[in-house]
């Protein structure tokens, strides 16, 4: 277990928050293999109600560490972020996410998955996937398009430009835009904690209605990105933009 992720356990409320704020809570392998393990534990465990994720009131995550990236790619789909993406889309309890300051690469991918996600207004969204010489990842290429339609998503997914948490909940990649980081976690806390109060059979019946109707092609999407993305991994594209970022260090 590292402690770079934080686990809670309040009542039904399971909270898991990236503690990693020198390198804002970049995701290691180590890391996924904790998130993909607890959330299995929650989805199982029948005293939870909901989970929350979030990271600080400053820093949400700047997604997949680099250098784990350039050291230790993921060589496979039982890849720990790959593992990590299948827990979270397969967990049947509520997941919430409460999302601060820079949410980067996965940071962004993951929260289309969530099931209610409050952000600050200025939190800074990103998928630079193009950008480091790698393609979508976690389904985006299929909901992103699908959400904002083809020429907005591209401006996300082809030119990786950044937007606001208050850009994010006009789209509908967030539920609602708080005015600062510290309102955004009490206000996801406060929502998450809910899911005690209510009837846990009729929410896990619901959620898995309201994801059962794409169910089967966010899957496959998520494979063939998948696929891709570990391909794009030993581009040359991919080692020269990610050695770049590396070398600013
Ligand atoms: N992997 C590994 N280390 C990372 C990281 C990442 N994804 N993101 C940030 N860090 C490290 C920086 O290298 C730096 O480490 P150092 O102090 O040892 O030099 C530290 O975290 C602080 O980062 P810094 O860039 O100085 O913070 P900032 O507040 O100016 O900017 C971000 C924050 C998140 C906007 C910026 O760090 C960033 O864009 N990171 C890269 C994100 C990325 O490309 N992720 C992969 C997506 S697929």
């Amino acid at each position: 277990m590292t402690d770079a992720i934080l686990q809670q356990r309040e009542r039904g409320l399971l909270t898991l928050q990236f503690n990693r704020p020198d390198k804002k809570n970049a995701l290691t392998r180590a890391m996924y293999t904790q998130l993909a393990e607890t959330l299995e534990q929650a989805d199982a465990d029948p005293a939870i109600s909901a989970v929350l994720i979030q990271g600080s009131h400053a820093c949400f995550t700047a997604g997949n560490d680099i250098g784990d990236f350039l050291e230790q790619p993921p060589s496979d789909l039982d890849s720990p972020p790959f593992h990590f993406m299948k827990s979270l889309l397969n967990c049947r309890k509520p997941v919430i996410a409460a999302v601060a300051g820079a949410a980067v690469g996965i940071g962004t991918t993951l929260l289309l998955h969530c099931d209610l996600v409050y952000v600050s207004r200025d939190a800074r969204l990103r998928m630079p996937f193009v950008n480091l010489g790698l393609c979508p990842e976690f389904g985006s290429s299929l909901i992103l398009p699908r959400l904002l339609g083809h020429a907005k998503a591209a401006e996300l997914l082809l030119l990786g430009e950044e937007f606001t948490g208050e850009q994010a909940a006009l789209w509908g990649i967030a539920t609602e835009a708080l005015g600062s980081g510290e309102a955004a976690l009490a206000k996801a806390r406060e929502i998450a904690e809910r899911f005690d109060t209510l009837a846990s059979g009729a929410v896990q019946v619901t959620k898995q209605l309201m994801k059962s109707v794409d169910r089967e092609q966010l899957r496959r999407v998520i494979e063939e990105e998948g696929a891709l993305f570990v391909q794009r991994l030993k581009s040359s594209e991919a080692i020269a933009a990610l050695s770049e970022v590396i070398s600013r260090k």
